[in-house]
């Protein structure tokens, strides 16, 4: 079948990009999807079980740091685009393990970059959309938002592989002008989320009745977004994005943790038929995560003026669906906890 455009998604399988994935598959069937996944812990297939069969879409394990299977991949399929959401993604993992970071999210993204440059005999009709994170503008005091012209100043070494990611993306496109684009979203919520991020494993704690750590005196704020809101604004940035342009995307949404975690308990106890204060008894506050940022909040008016985009999800509906969605996908939680995948789940630097 001779397809209108090849378009090779990297971390297919993780949590934003299994509703990317799906979102391309399902609304552009001239589109061939390829999604180019490592399956570490975080990537799962079963996420994407209900369009594993649809026609225009192809799984290729692979990992971003393997130039040779990139570029057999690229090669095959005769790639015309990229969304490259494959990374090593969560902070407190990052405080334990930077190496990791270094390799996926540096070097990666680099070998992703060099085999874009290498195939791409011209740049007519070509995309790179990197995604990133708005945690590489550092920390926010109690008033301000980020914008695309904030200072990089990241505190993390997961925040830190994402800022240098994203400065060799920018670099791509100043020094070989290749087209790249560059998006930098809010924290992100909702189904397929592994259980390692502060909203599934205080949910998951919940279920197994396990305590809820909460870092330091829990007033960090952070700035939440439903993930099908964030894949809307990706297929948006990139169809409608400027070449050479960054967009930050945000859900105007900020909680202080602990406000969030009281709702959640809330919202628990509710749907589970609990005594109303049972799930807050679990509550326990916990050693500082180092170097925690105290506060993001995005400042998405240029998404909003330039492409249009903007929220459609509230938070007590994204918040209330996602509950559903881990309460009759027990299973799933399971497995993500289980056998291989244990260690990967326990590893929290605070009961160190
Ligand atoms: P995730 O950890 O759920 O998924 C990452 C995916 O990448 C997994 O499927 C994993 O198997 C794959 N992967 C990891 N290393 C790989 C490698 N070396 N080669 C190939 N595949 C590999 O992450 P996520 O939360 O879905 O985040 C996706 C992207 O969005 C990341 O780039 C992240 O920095 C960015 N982001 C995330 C958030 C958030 O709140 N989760 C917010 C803003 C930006
Ligand atoms: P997290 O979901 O790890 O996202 P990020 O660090 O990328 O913002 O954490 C969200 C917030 O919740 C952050 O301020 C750290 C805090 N947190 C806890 O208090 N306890 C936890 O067990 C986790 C995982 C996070």
């Amino acid at each position: 079948m001779n397809f209108e455009r090849n378009i090779l998604i990297t971390g297919g399988a993780g949590f934003i990009g299994s509703h990317v994935t799906r979102l391309f598959v399902n609304k552009y069937p001239g589109y061939n999807i390829i999604n180019l996944d490592a399956l570490t812990y975080a990537g799962n297939l079963e996420n994407l079980k209900d369009i594993e069969d649809a026609s225009n879409y192809i799984f290729e394990k692979a990992n971003i740091l393997d130039t040779n299977a990139v570029d057999k991949i690229f090669n095959k399929y005769k790639i015309d685009g990229i969304i490259h959401l494959a990374a090593e993604s969560h902070v407190d993992r990052s405080i334990l393990s930077p190496m990791d970071f270094v390799y996926t999210n540096i070097i990666g993204t680099v070998n992703l970059l060099n085999t874009a440059k290498k195939f791409w005999t011209s740049f007519e009709g070509k995309k790179f959309y990197h995604i990133s994170t708005d945690e590489v503008y550092g920390t926010l005091g109690k008033t301000g938002f980020f914008t695309e012209t904030t200072p990089y100043a990241p505190n993390s070494p997961y925040s830190a592989s994402k800022a240098a990611s994203d400065h060799f993306v920018r670099a791509y496109g100043e020094t070989y002008h290749l087209p790249v684009t560059i998006s930098n979203c809010s924290n992100n919520y909702g189904p397929n989320h592994f259980p390692e991020k502060l909203i599934p494993l205080f949910i998951n704690n919940i279920i197994n009745k396990k305590p809820l750590p909460v870092y330091g005196d829990g007033n960090y704020t952070r700035d939440w977004l439903y993930v099908k809101d964030h894949a809307a604004a990706i297929d948006l940035v990139f169809h409608k994005g400027k070449d050479f342009e960054t967009y930050n995307i945000g859900g105007f949404n900020e909680w202080k943790n602990i406000d969030l975690v009281m709702l959640l308990c809330k919202l628990m106890d509710d749907k589970t038929g609990n005594a109303p204060g049972t799930s807050e008894k679990l509550i326990t506050f916990v050693k500082d995560r180092p170097g925690h940022d105290k506060r993001y909040a995005i400042d998405a008016s240029k998404i909003n003026k330039e492409l249009g985009w903007k929220p459609s999800v509230s938070f007590e509906k994204g918040l209330s669906e996602t509950i559903d969605w881990y309460l009759q996908n027990k299973e799933w939680l399971k497995n993500v906890t289980s056998g291989e995948y244990k260690q990967y789940f326990e590893l929290q630097y605070h009961r160190r």
